[in-house]
């Protein structure tokens, strides 16, 4: 069935482009019904629109008569995707706060689908805090974005702002809509973890040396982001916290952004309470005591001495909060004697349940997709076979739904 996208036109002197991108999105075969705001319609039509669409544009949250045709949460869910080309600042703080007080905010609070986002801006706008702020939120509510591209701008300027070329929105578009565009509700899945909550950390941490160095390590993100992915499939409420990476927010999961080690702790803490915790993330051990805020200078005294000094210990703090949750599950990434340090860290930690893997290069687990874990609890060690990371994610979320029945956690 062709793919349909409900395109919502911001107001900005890109607008004229997202007549070439109704064009190109139908070429490909798809059908796309525009929205345009009271500022979009300041620079196209909705007579050219409507003309290229082939398609009634919607205008008015509070019209009876197209209300009467298709009502606006319909309108908001009767589409494959939502992208919203031009995205302007004043559109995206909206989204960023979740008004309702026009047609096009309406639907991005109502939709069940996935937003796209192509910002277009001028470039002290996109990079004022406000706007970098609202954009942060929106990632962390799942939306995609696309561009902006840097240029000359229409204003006289030169930098970042300019709405991404149709192409290249067509692109975004195509590879959004090869994943799962429908975000469940929430908790509203059914499933083993239906009305349960679990937060989840991926990814590594940075650690920053000075403004533009850091310490990292080279973990992708992709096996916690399996399992917060598997464990929302499982119907559960599922906060994510991850480090910088470079796998895409899974649908249907709250995602919170962090760098640090310590940034990543405040977030873990206020998601709790939880039912479940499951500590993916390669949190680095240590951080450098004192940072600069300066970039770090060759000279003649030599290289620079980095004082390190170490990190709060996440897993530990959350299995000894007040707030513990029933299930605590640590990672446990070595590279020798894989079982013996897994079970000392499950003493250490005061966790329920640690999964153990050798990282060596040699098993290409580090970034790698394929994964081979043991399962080390108080009762024993299980060792799995080498599974895909998403295989493993959910049989580790089937075990962590039997587990936490079982105890009654
Ligand atoms: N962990 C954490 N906070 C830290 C360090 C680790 O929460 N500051 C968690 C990880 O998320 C993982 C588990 O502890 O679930 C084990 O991480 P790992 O790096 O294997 O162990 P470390 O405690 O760092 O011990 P070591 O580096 O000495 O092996």
């Amino acid at each position: 069935m062709s793919k349909r996208i409900l395109l919502i036109v911001g107001g900005g002197i890109a607008a004229y482009k997202s007549l070439d991108l109704v064009r190109r999105l139908r070429e490909r075969g798809m059908s796309v019904r525009a929205v345009l705001t009271k500022a979009g319609a300041e620079f196209v039509t909705p007579l050219s629109l409507a003309g290229l669409t082939g398609q009634e544009v919607h205008q008015e949250l509070f019209s009876l008569t197209a209300e009467a045709r298709m009502g606006h949460i319909e309108l908001s869910r009767d589409a494959d995707l939502v992208v919203i080309a031009p995205a302007t600042a004043d559109l995206l703080a909206k989204a960023a706060q979740g008004h309702a007080d026009d047609l096009a905010s309406t639907l991005l609070l109502a939709t069940d689908k996935r937003i796209l986002a192509a910002p277009s801006m001028n470039l002290r706008m996109w990079l004022h805090p406000a706007t970098q702020r609202n954009v942060a939120t929106l990632r962390g509510d799942g939306m995609l974005f696309v561009g902006p591209g840097d240029g000359a701008m229409a204003c006289g300027e030169f930098g970042p702002g300019r709405l991404s070329e149709p192409l290249e929105i067509v692109a975004a578009i195509e590879a959004a809509l090869a994943g799962d565009t429908t975000i469940p509700l929430p908790g509203a899945q059914p499933g083993p973890l239906a009305g349960r909550r679990v937060i989840v950390t991926s990814g590594p941490t940075h650690e920053p040396i000075d403004p533009v160095r850091y310490i990292a390590n080279r973990s992708s993100g992709k096996q916690g982001h399996a399992i917060a992915q598997a464990a929302a499939g499982a119907g559960a409420e599922v906060v994510l916290v991850s480090g910088p990476v470079t796998v895409p927010d899974p649908a249907g999961v709250r995602c919170v952004h962090v760098e640090t080690a310590r940034q990543m702790l405040e977030a873990v803490e206020a998601a709790l309470p939880a039912d479940i915790y499951v500590g993916a993330a390669a949190v680095a051990d240590w951080r450098v005591g004192a940072a600069v805020v300066e970039k770090l200078k060759k000279g003649p005294s030599g290289p620079p001495t980095l004082g390190l000094v170490e990190n709060p210990d996440i897993l530990a703090t959350v299995a000894s909060h007040a707030k513990r949750p029933g299930l605590v599950v640590g990672f446990a990434a070595e590279t020798e004697k894989v079982i013996d340090h897994a079970q000392a860290k499950l003493a250490r930690k005061k966790c329920d349940l640690i999964v153990a893997n050798d990282v060596s290069p040699a098993t290409g687990v580090m970034g790698g997709d394929a994964n081979t874990v043991h399962l080390v609890t108080g009762a024993g060690v299980e060792t799995w076979p080498t599974l895909s990371k998403q295989d493993v994610a959910k049989r580790l979320v089937e075990r962590l739904a039997t587990l936490v029945k079982e105890t009654g956690a």
